[in-house]
């Protein structure tokens, strides 16, 4: 019988881009700017395109000032002219997932009613939630 040579298994592009956008929203709390909480948050979104953009959070002294992680990612990729993602990852260093408040899920949902959120916590445990199941009703243009 003839021996073939072990195959490498198929590289899982989906997989790989995932592992890609997890990397970059770890590596985004290094910027975080949080000198009132301390809580640092990493996000980072897909586009349709397959390009990934960062943010962090960036606190104000004037606390309502303060800004989201998942917003400013999103806000970078719609300043560069990005409109279509398929997902999002938010990392925290905790044990508990940091889930996206309110006002972060409506502006995902402005761009992308199909985007997928991924939750990374500090174990490498992942979880995924399709934006609508995290925000069920959005709030839409009334004209
Ligand atoms: N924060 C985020 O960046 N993303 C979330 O999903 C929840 C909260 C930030 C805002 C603030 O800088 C800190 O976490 C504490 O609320």
């Amino acid at each position: 019988m003839k021996h073939s040579k072990p195959q490498s298994p198929t590289p899982n592009p989906q997989k790989i881009i995932v592992e890609k956008l997890i990397k970059s929203a770890k590596s985004a709390v290094k910027f975080a700017y949080t000198p009132y909480s301390k809580f640092r948050v990493g996000a980072a979104i897909l586009t349709s395109k397959g390009k990934i953009f960062s943010g962090t959070n960036i606190e104000n002294a004037s606390y309502g000032l303060t800004i989201c992680a998942e917003r400013v990612a999103v806000f970078k990729a719609v300043s560069e002219g990005e409109k279509k993602f398929k997902a999002l990852a938010i990392y925290t260093n905790t044990k508990d997932f940091t889930y996206p408040c309110g006002a972060c899920l409506q502006v995902m949902a402005e761009f992308s009613p199909n985007l997928y959120v991924v939750l990374i916590n500090n174990k490498g445990e992942i979880k995924q939630h399709s934006i609508s199941s995290l925000l069920p009703h959005t709030f839409n243009k009334t004209i």
